[in-house]
């Protein structure tokens, strides 16, 4: 594969709200949970444990679940933003955005077990642990991402799973052990819109070389101005966010 068609798929991959409850085939999921297996892990641990949810009545309970969660505490926790963030999403100005009911919901979890493999520093330092651990399960979740976008399918995840009340609630729904870790759950579906392009801050602001300048990272009023301006860009879309 050549660069460009490698960053023409990074640049077009986009979290999609919109999804048709249309099924999509096996092979599909197969090849992105393929993809999701060949992701870096900290020391190789290999910690991924991939549960796909196809069966309706147990898609339904997790939608209920979830949506019950953000609509009682995640939506009243976006009320809480500060007025120079702009646009805080309120159930009265955006109403409850419930999930929709993708055909597949891939559960992505880790084996706790397998931080036995790490080295003795790492594995008895929470901190270090927890961070080895999550970063690895992130990898496959975003070579999840990348290959469900370039089948053409759409995705979008349910991070709030990470929250201790949906993480029980979800592991009693699927009936996994303690050991198990449920990462984040990614939605595979039709696609029911275009999500255009993005807007992004440009790649000279954040790249650096050598030795930092006094100066060199951005001020936090500006930082704050530009905070604003790529929140709203959810809704605006494409090119870049300078200041
Ligand atoms: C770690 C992580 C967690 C996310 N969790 C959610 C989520 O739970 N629900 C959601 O609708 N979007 C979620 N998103 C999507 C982000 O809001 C989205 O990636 C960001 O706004 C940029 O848009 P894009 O994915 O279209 O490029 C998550 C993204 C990341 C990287």
């Amino acid at each position: 594969m050549e660069y460009d068609e490698l960053l023409s798929l990074m640049q077009t991959r986009r979290t999609i709200r919109a999804l048709k409850t249309d099924p999509i085939p096996d092979e599909a999921v197969e090849k992105i949970l393929e993809a999701a297996r060949w992701a870096p892990t900290g020391f190789n641990m290999q910690p991924n444990e991939f549960i796909v949810v196809k069966d309706e009545a147990l898609r339904k309970e997790i939608k209920r679940v979830v949506d019950d969660y953000k609509n009682n505490d995640f939506y009243p926790m976006e009320a809480t933003r500060e007025e120079w963030q702009g646009h805080p999403w309120t159930m009265a100005t955006h109403g409850t955005h419930d999930l929709p009911l993708a055909p597949v919901f891939i559960v992505f979890c880790g084996d706790t077990r397998r931080r036995v493999g790490l080295p003795m520093a790492a594995r008895y330092s929470r901190q270090k642990g927890d961070s080895i651990f999550e970063s690895s399960l992130s990898n496959a979740f975003i070579f999840a991402w990348l290959a469900a976008h370039s089948l053409g399918l759409a995705s979008c995840p349910i991070s709030a799973v990470k929250y201790p009340k949906l993480q029980g609630l979800v592991k009693h729904i699927l009936n996994l052990p303690d050991y198990i870790w449920v990462y984040d759950i990614l939605m595979i579906a039709e696609s029911e819109m275009d999500p255009g392009g993005k807007l992004t801050r440009p790649l000279a602001e954040m790249t650096h070389q050598d030795r930092a300048k006094d100066d060199e990272f951005m001020d936090e009023e500006t930082l704050r101005k530009q905070i604003k301006k790529l929140r709203a860009g959810n809704v605006a879309r494409h090119g870049e966010a300078g200041q």
